[in-house]
């Protein structure tokens, strides 16, 4: 399975954009990255689609719309939103388990309208084999979009999810419940926060994607997450992939911080610090974990390295 570091290109001026993925082409000319809700709105009001020019360039994007609707209206939409082709794209997980099939259908339903399509041309022997060649290449071979669930975002505390929400579960049960049912609904994973990333493993298997934003350095601002990890600690924790918006968008040298990201993120973590860090913080989650009869989450977990091993 892929792990990556996700950027949130959380922009809301072509320019700045353009700018942005100058710079950063100098780290990694394919870097992955996330088109949010301010992106995507603020193109679509200047006539600007931004995923074809991210895509033009090389890189895979997220399409992060976090979309929720009755489930008709969801269905159609992720159907238009993946012929544009997005390689991951997201819906809340509390739009139901109907919406969330729908939109799992509504993806097979694409590939076999792109199948038939084929055939059909492949059957007109007049249709150049170079142009046939080229739709094959674009639709069919082209792999599907990963579909998650959003679960709580990692903005909210426990606090807020139950006052404000009136969730009566902790944010751990309540994104382990969302995982099991996007699961059950045929998506490929979830967003959910570091902290949470073992139990949905536990919960709903090893090959269960995982995509954790939340990500702070341990020197940089929490802005307004409240559930964060670094990335060496997410590394750890097994995410699959970390989505990291303003600790490198905002630095002053945006190469430097994404470098350091992905490095601490896909190779193995030895910096002391960081295992010191990331074994506080598995302390602290194992405080969190309870048992109820729906789910058991995390073994007791003597050290960091043997949380490590069970992920493995
Ligand atoms: O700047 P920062 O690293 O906090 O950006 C995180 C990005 O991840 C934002 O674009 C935000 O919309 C997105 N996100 C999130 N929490 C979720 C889902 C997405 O922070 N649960």
């Amino acid at each position: 399975m892929e792990k990556n570091v996700i950027v949130a290109c959380d922009f809301n001026e072509k320019k700045e954009l353009v700018e942005f993925l100058d710079k950063m082409e100098k780290a990694d000319p394919n870097f992955y990255c996330k088109v949010g809700m301010e992106l995507f709105y603020s193109g679509a009001l200047k006539g600007f689609y931004p995923v074809d020019m991210i895509k033009d360039r090389g890189h895979k994007v997220f399409l992060d719309l976090k979309l929720k609707d009755i489930p008709n209206t969801v269905r159609n939409t992720v159907k238009v939103l993946a012929k544009s082709g997005v390689d991951m794209i997201n819906v809340h997980a509390d739009g139901g388990f109907q919406m969330m099939k729908q939109v799992v259908d509504s993806v097979n339903e694409l590939y076999s309208d792109y199948a038939k399509e084929y055939e059909c041309l492949a059957n007109n022997h007049s249709y150049p084999a170079e142009a046939l060649k080229d739709i094959l290449q674009k639709n069919l071979q082209r792999p599907r979009p990963i579909l998650l669930g959003v679960t709580v975002l990692t903005s909210m505390s426990e606090e807020e999810l139950k006052k404000e929400i009136g969730v009566n579960r902790t944010p751990m049960e309540q994104v382990v419940a969302l995982a099991k049912l996007c699961k059950k609904a045929g998506l490929d994973g979830v967003v959910c926060s570091p902290e949470e990333v073992m139990a949905v493993k536990e919960a709903c298997g090893d090959d269960f994607i995982t995509v954790t934003p939340g990500i702070r350095f341990l020197d940089s601002k929490k802005d307004d997450q409240t559930r964060i990890a670094t990335p060496a600690c997410a590394n750890l924790l097994g995410s699959d992939y970390i989505v990291v918006g303003r600790p490198i968008t905002k630095a002053d040298d945006v190469v430097e911080a994404y470098t350091r990201c992905k490095k601490d993120f896909t190779e193995e973590v030895t910096n002391e610090i960081e295992i010191e860090n990331a074994k506080r913080y598995m302390e602290d989650l194992k405080a969190k974990t309870k048992k109820n009869d729906d789910w058991i989450i995390i073994e007791p977990i003597q050290d960091i390295h043997s949380g490590i091993q069970k992920r493995k």
